[in-house]
């Protein structure tokens, strides 16, 4: 039983892990454990009652001076009721202040997950459902309610969490913060570690320990950002990818987001998430209610490795829904990096032409094939082919493309406008930009105001008409700048605090409408790379561009740090051309093929422009992936060790699951004379069992379980900078 109510104590337990809260006497919801896997105790036993010093009281418990919300465990905190530590909501119910003061109400469970209208949310599958329960608490004094949604996905070690403010007052409330989830530890003996990031070097790693006051991090960019990531771990100080407890906290939503982690004086720590609320203000009319996106908490009592593969799990069977998670992707070619805005009909063919003959499945035509649309200056809004480009129709080209045995793909931007633009000219005020204001530029593109119902209706035609003129088994849907000012026309000026979100749910709106009309086409997220990597746009788009940085060595951080909490099939990683484009590197093109195996597999180059052995190496590797995608896609993912420690090389793995087969990869990342030999110590494998074991196609012999994970593989010495290589283990029977 996932969920256990007992004298109003409140225990959710997972396979490895118990979340609990418990109904106190002042009617107060306390947070009472988080942790391994306990029984029902009521674990309020340790809340020792005390008499803090500044801190306040609760009304009625005055006299004692020992009940006080600043210093007691809460589930979900508000601003002005005497809790001055981060608070998960901020309401002002008709006072002018924030003073809300939530206490129980009542509570239901529920045999199935809830569900979002309008979020992304995790599902139930038809192997694992999630009980719902729902506590619903209630402002001491006004009708103003607040219901907790959890949803235990047992096996997989997960809870939900979402909140539902609901105003049943006779006047309006304003919300100015609203997170998605609170959690309180009475301990602070935890590390902090996100991923923060630049364009061109999303999601790397950083741990830090925990401090008194607290960490903020947020993204304000109206996007989850290249900055920052909507997911963040609490660790144990000794915890290793193998060993140690963790918390891993992901946001389910694709615009700005806040992660308040902090120790209060009593070196208890809290940590919030949820919607930025830098610039958020939500009016809530009599009678209406708001929702919060979703947040996920997962636990591991064994490190970070066994936390990634409840998130990859959970994230593959109850978030995404595309039915390519269970399809080999398409190994692509991208005409972005091959040829940028100067293509025509004839370069277009010659790519595919190329594609067809190493054996690669799709041409995607990025960047450039509509309206105006030479240089990125322009045309942006205007979703018309442009026919004397591409030299014919769209569903001439893409027919053309068929022929030679490949599928077509196509890159869009709809949240966009040029200036340069017909779309612009006729709708200047569907921009967004603050009246009497020059508004901020980005790569000289405006933003549409996406909380509007004719712009998201105008792209939705837009998209449909250009689907239906041409066979498009793929889409790569960009956003090439951050929103500045939210502003829209269309609000009084007393809502502009609803935009940001407001305009997330747009997109939502669009990518759903795309979704439901084309249940097969695979939709690829992108924002200039990287920069709206979350698990919101996962519930639509299966795989996501890494990053503009297509350096094999490079790529080797950004997605180590990716794969914490993100499926491997979601990452959408390219082989490009030498020297690299972003930082001008040289690596061998096998290299870039084994770095480009760490996700869903593809070229973004003039094929063209390659060596005959080139091309040779391009038939290998796309016959290697096609060969072994099972395991690229649906294997366990393996860090065999961290970019940020290892100098000389990065190592990672891919086991199936039934333990029958791996593939390891290694790129050296440094060279040294009169070299060391190193070893690595394999995963996955059964101890039971034998495997035989090729590096780079050559058998070299044959070895049990235990001696490939306890005393490990020799690795090659390198012969080349960024050297590279691919083992292969097989069961033997
Ligand atoms: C940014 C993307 O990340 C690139 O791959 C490419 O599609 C360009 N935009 C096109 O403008």
């Amino acid at each position: 039983m996932a969920i256990i109510v007992k004298d109003l104590v409140f225990t959710l337990h997972t396979r490895n892990s118990t979340y609990q809260m418990k109904v106190d006497d002042q009617k107060t919801l306390l947070h009472t454990y988080y942790g391994a896997r306990a029984d029902e105790t009521d674990f309020s036993y340790l809340v020792e009652f005390l008499d803090r010093g500044f801190c306040g009281n609760v009304p009625g418990t005055e006299a004692e001076r020992v009940y006080s919300l600043d210093y007691l465990l809460q589930e979900y905190s508000t601003v002005g009721s005497g809790d001055y530590r981060a608070s998960a909501l901020c309401a002002e119910l008709g006072s002018g202040t924030c003073d809300c003061r939530l206490i129980f109400d009542s509570y239901e469970i529920r045999e199935e997950k809830y569900s979002l209208p309008g979020l992304p949310s995790m599902f139930d599958s038809e192997r694992e459902k999630a009980r719902t329960l729902e506590i619903v608490l209630k402002d001491a004094k006004e009708a103003f309610y607040v219901h907790l949604l959890y949803g235990v996905f047992e096996e997989h070690d997960l809870i939900t969490r979402a909140v539902r403010i609901e105003n049943k007052m006779d006047h309006e409330a304003v919300v100015s913060r609203a997170m998605s989830l609170g959690v309180d530890f009475p301990r602070n003996d935890f590390e902090f570690i996100h991923f923060h990031g630049k364009h061109m070097g999303e999601r790397q790693l950083e741990r830090s320990p925990m401090v008194h006051g607290g960490i903020d991090i947020r993204s304000t960019r109206g996007a989850s950002s290249h900055q920052q990531n909507p997911f963040v771990i609490l660790a144990e100080k000794v915890t290793t990818e193998r060993q140690g407890q963790c918390y891993g906290f992901s946001l389910l939503y694709s615009g700005g987001f806040h992660v308040r982690a902090e120790v209060d004086p009593f070196d208890q720590t809290r940590l919030v998430m949820g919607i930025d609320d830098e610039d958020f203000r939500w009016v809530l009319e009599p009678g209406s209610s708001f929702t919060t996106p979703e947040a996920i908490m997962c636990f591991s009592e064994s490190g970070f490795e066994a936390l990634s593969h409840s998130l990859h799990d959970a994230v593959t069977e109850h978030l995404i829904r595309s039915p390519w998670k269970k399809k080999r992707r398409p190994m692509l070619v991208n005409s972005w990096e091959a040829a940028y805005f100067d293509f025509n009909k004839e370069k277009l063919l010659t790519l595919g032409k190329e594609a067809a003959e190493v054996g690669l499945d799709m041409l995607v035509l990025d960047d450039g094939w509509f309206g105006k649309r030479d240089t990125d200056t322009s045309g942006l809004g205007d979703w018309f082919v442009n026919e004397e480009k591409i030299g014919g129709t769209l569903g001439q080209l893409s027919e053309e493309i068929h022929a030679m045995g490949l599928s077509f793909g196509l890159w869009i931007e709809p949240e966009m406008v040029s200036e340069d633009s017909d779309l612009y000219r006729a709708h200047p005020d569907w921009a967004i930009s603050v009246p009497g204001r020059e508004p901020i530029r980005g790569r000289q593109q405006l933003v549409l105001d996406m909380t509007r119902d004719d712009v998201v209706a105008y792209l939705q035609e837009r998209l449909v008409s250009i689907m239906d003129s041409a066979k498009i088994e793929y889409i790569k849907w960009d956003m090439n700048r951050s929103l500045a000012a939210g502003y829209s026309r269309l609000l009084p000026k007393e809502r502009q605090g609803e935009v940001r979100h407001r305009f997330v749910l747009g997109v939502y709106r669009l990518l759903e409408k795309l979704v439901s009309r084309y249940p097969d086409l695979l939709i690829e997220g992108c924002c200039g790379g990287g920069g709206r990597y979350d698990m919101g746009m996962m519930h639509y788009c299966p795989q996501i561009w890494c990053s503009d940085n297509t350096d094999a060595i490079e790529r080797l951080r950004l997605q180590y740090g990716t794969s914490f909490a993100y499926p491997l099939s979601t990452i959408s990683a390219h082989v490009s051309a030498c020297p690299n484009h972003q930082n001008g590197r040289l690596t061998p093109f096998k290299t870039r093929g084994i770095c480009a195996m760490q996700g869903t597999f593809g070229y973004e180059l003039d094929l063209s422009k390659l060596e005959e052995a080139e091309k040779e190496q391009v038939r290998e590797q796309t016959d290697f992936y096609k060969k072994h995608f099972a395991l690229f896609q649906y294997g366990r993912y393996y860090r065999l060790n961290s970019p940020l420690e290892n100098r000389d090389h990065t190592a990672w793995e891919y086991a199936d699951p039934e333990k029958k087969e791996a593939i390891v990869s290694v790129v050296f990342t440094d060279l040294h004379a009169n070299p060391k030999i190193d070893t690595l110590l394999l995963r996955g494998l059964d101890p039971n069992r034998r495997y035989k074991v090729w590096l780079d196609g050559e058998e070299q012999g044959s070895y049990t379980g235990t001696a490939l994970t306890r005393a490990g593989i020799r690795l090659p010495i390198p012969k080349e900078n960024y050297d590279a290589y691919q083992f292969y283990l097989k069961e033997e029977v």
